[in-house]
C-alpha cells in the first residue's frame, strides 16, 4: 500500500518540490501550509495534492492536523519537517518576538509534528522523518542568530531522535540545504546575495528539486540503515 507523507510548508518553495516529488514517486501526500489560502488552492489545482492548513508552531494544531490527515488519508509514515521562516537582523535589532517566532516555527515545529505521529510510528514499526536544516545552522550566518540557532537545533534534534527511533524501524535524518532559489532567498538584499553566490563553488543557487531528490532517497523503504545523518546540499559552499 502507498505510504502517507506529510510535508510541512509543503505548498511552496522547497516544500512544494518535495510534495510533488513524493507524489510522483507514489506516496499519498498531505501538504501542510500555515497562511496563504489562495496560494494553497492554486497549489492543489496545479499538483492534485491536498493542502491542510495549520500552524506548525502550535502544538495542539499539529496534533489535530495529523489526526485529520490520518482520518482522511491513513496513518502517517513519513514526515518532512520543512516549514521555516526567517526574521533576519543583527542582534542589535533582533526583538524577542523575532527570536521566538523563528525558534517556535523552525525548531518547535519539528517537535510538535514528530510528537503527533511518534506513537503511531512506534506501534507500526515504521517511520521516516526528514528534517530540513540549513547551511546556516552548520556554519552560522551574520544577521541570523535566531535562524542559525533553530537550524542548528534541528541537527541535534535529528541525532537524538534517530537513536530513539532506531529499534522501532523509524529513521530520522536531516538535510542541510545551502542557498536555494526560493522566495526566502530572494528576500535577501541583492548586494548581499550576490556576495553569497560568489562564494558558492558551483557558482549558482541550488534548485528546490535538488533538495527533493535527496528526500526521496532518505524516505525509501530501503533506507532503513540510514539514520541520524545529515546530507549537506550546498554547491560546495560549506564542506562539513
Ligand atoms: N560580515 C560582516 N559584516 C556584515 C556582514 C557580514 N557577513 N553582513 C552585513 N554586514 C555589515 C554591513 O556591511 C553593515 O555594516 P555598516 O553598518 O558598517 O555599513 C552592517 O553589517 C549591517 O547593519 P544593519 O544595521 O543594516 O543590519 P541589519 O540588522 O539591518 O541586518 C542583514 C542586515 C539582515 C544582516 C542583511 O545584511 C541580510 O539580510 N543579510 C543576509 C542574511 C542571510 O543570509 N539570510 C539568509 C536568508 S535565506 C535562508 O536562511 C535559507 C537558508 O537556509 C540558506
Amino acid at each position: 500500500m502507498a505510504r502517507v507523507a506529510v510535508v510541512t510548508g509543503g505548498t511552496r518553495g522547497i516544500g512544494e518540490a518535495i510534495s510533488v516529488a513524493l507524489k510522483d514517486a507514489g506516496f499519498i501526500v498531505a501538504a501542510n501550509y500555515a497562511g496563504n489560502d489562495e496560494r494553497a488552492r492554486a497549489f492543489e489545482a496545479r499538483t492534485g495534492i491536498k493542502a491542510f492548513k495549520w500552524d506548525v508552531s502550535d502544538f495542539d494544531a499539529c496534533t489535530a492536523g495529523v489526526a485529520k490527515v490520518e482520518a482522511e488519508l491513513g496513518p502517517v509514515d513519513v514526515i518532512v519537517n520543512n516549514a521555516g521562516i526567517t526574521r533576519d537582523g543583527t542582534m542589535k535589532k533582533m526583538t524577542r518576538g523575532h527570536w521566538d517566532e523563528v525558534l517556535d516555527t523552525n525548531l518547535g515545529g519539528c517537535y510538535n509534528m514528530c510528537k503527533a505521529a511518534w506513537d503511531s510510528m512506534n506501534t507500526r514499526k515504521f517511520g521516516r522523518v526528514v528534517n530540513i536544516g540549513s547551511i546556516n545552522g552548520q556554519a552560522g550566518q551574520y544577521g541570523q542568530v535566531n535562524y542559525a540557532a533553530a537550524k542548528s537545533g534541528i541537527h541535534g534534534f535529528t541525532k537524538a531522535l534517530a537513536q530513539e527511533g532506531a529499534r522501532a524501524g523509524i529513521t530520522v535524518n536531516a538535510i542541510a540545504p545551502g542557498y536555494i532559489d526560493t522566495d526566502m532567498v530572494a528576500a535577501v538584499p541583492a548586494d548581499v546575495l550576490a556576495k553569497i553566490v560568489a562564494r558558492i563553488p558551483v557558482g549558482r543557487l541550488g534548485q528546490a528539486s535538488e533538495i527533493a531528490r535527496a528526500v526521496l532517497f532518505l524516505v525509501a523503504d530501503e533506507g532503513g540503515f540510514i539514520t541520524g545523518s545529515t546530507l549537506s546540499i550546498n554547491g560546495g559552499q560549506h564542506m562539513y
